[in-house]
């Protein structure tokens, strides 16, 4: 038997909603499986926390999460309680830094049943996978004067070590995939950066010789994410330009309810997080109609993560399934809450077995 043990965040708003239904989706999952265990601890830590004790969580709670081997989080935020910025980095940013999660990893995928803004999706299936420690987010540069002679310089980093491992895990990932990534580069624009990402691209594409490649510029890429989204499998993107392709991505799957997330930890010293896109939604919380499938898609996530593709696999069909057989939340068109979704995923998961 092998058993995980997964920190759970719930956080805010809907994201206490919808990490019930994907935990009891997990436990479903590792019963049907026979040889699987998830032993989940939950953390209160959120804006409510906040307001009880001065802090999102407490002054320990990174060396708490570091023994876990997964850290599986709804949403954070209330600004009706807590700004934002101090919500934000005072767990969630704190977490992907201090824990070394240099890649993010984010799925668009039509769903079965799910209505794209796309006049013509074409079951486009697109991983993007951004860098997510260095590139144009970095706190190198400076301001000076004021008035007419003000002046901002704001500088990217591009190490090669960065590069190219985001570019490995594009590789690995499009290799059990349907072998083509693609680079998103501007090196006709960006004079060093970006010539610099051309050529480790070049280099490390020499490693994989079975995987096909395309490099575009990020204003044509995102251009075809909207007219031929089909033609993509694996993209790799720099930390700015994947935050605004995912966006992208997220607005062609038809809800930012449904779109997974997860921030890998590469070098195994400490625990990935997976966190769905979505936030936590204060206009719809207390309603219990936000849709569950961003965060069991993220479970999923989780699985794959684990060794358990097969697993992921079988339940992004079920979740599939259940979504084209028009059991969904108003988000996407339907009437079902979050819970009857929950439920029909676990019952059609059970039926698996
Ligand atoms: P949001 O993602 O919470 O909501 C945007 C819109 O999408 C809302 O109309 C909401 O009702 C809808 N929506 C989101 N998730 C949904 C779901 N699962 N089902 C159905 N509808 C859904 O973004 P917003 O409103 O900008 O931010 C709200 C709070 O969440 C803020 O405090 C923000 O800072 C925080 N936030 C947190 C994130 C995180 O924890 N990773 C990410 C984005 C925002
Ligand atoms: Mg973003």
């Amino acid at each position: 038997m092998r058993t995980f043990e997964i920190a759970v965040i719930p956080g805010d708003g809907i994201g206490k909603e919808v990490v019930p239904e994907a935990l009891k989706v997990l436990e479903t999952v590792a019963d049907v499986h026979g040889g699987l265990k998830f032993q989940f601890t939950q953390f209160p830590w959120s804006c409510d926390y906040y307001v009880e004790h001065g802090e999102m969580m407490p002054k320990d709670g990174l060396n708490i999460l570091s023994n876990f081997e997964a850290i599986f989080l709804g949403a954070i935020g209330n600004p009706k309680l807590i700004p934002d910025h101090i919500s934000l980095w005072g767990l969630l940013i704190k977490i992907r830094r201090e824990f070394e999660q240099v890649i993010n990893i984010r799925p668009a995928k039509l769903l079965k049943g799910v209505t794209s803004p796309l006049v013509n999706p074409n079951d486009f299936d697109i991983i993007v996978v951004r860098e997510n420690s260095e590139g144009e987010y970095s706190e190198i540069g400076g301001r000076i004067h004021k008035g007419e002679d003000e002046m901002a310089i704001q500088n990217a980093v591009f190490t090669r070590k960065g590069v190219e491992r985001a570019m490995r895990y594009a590789f690995e990932l499009a290799k059990k995939r349907r072998g083509h990534v693609t680079s998103a580069t501007k090196s006709n624009g960006i004079f060093h950066s970006m010539p610099f990402w051309d050529l480790v691209f070049k280099d490390v594409k020499e490693d994989y010789p079975d995987v096909d490649t395309a490099s575009y510029h990020i204003d044509a890429l995102a251009a075809f994410f909207v007219t031929r989204p089909h033609i993509f499998d694996v993209i790799v993107a720099s930390n700015l330009f994947g935050d605004i392709l995912t966006d992208l991505g997220g607005a062609i799957m038809g809800s930012i309810g449904i779109a997974p997330a997860a921030n890998i930890n590469l070098n195994g010293k400490y625990p990935s997080m997976f966190e769905p896109v979505h936030g936590s939604a204060p206009d719809i919380y207390g309603r219990g109609i936000a849709n569950p499938i961003g965060q069991i898609w993220t479970a999923k996530m989780m699985l794959d993560h684990f060794g358990e593709d097969e697993l992921g696999k079988k339940l992004l069909k079920v979740m599939e399934d259940v979504t084209g057989d028009g059991i969904k939340t108003p988000d996407i068109g339907g009437k079902a809450t979050t819970r009857e979704v929950g439920e029909e995923i676990c019952k059609r998961v059970r039926g698996l077995a």
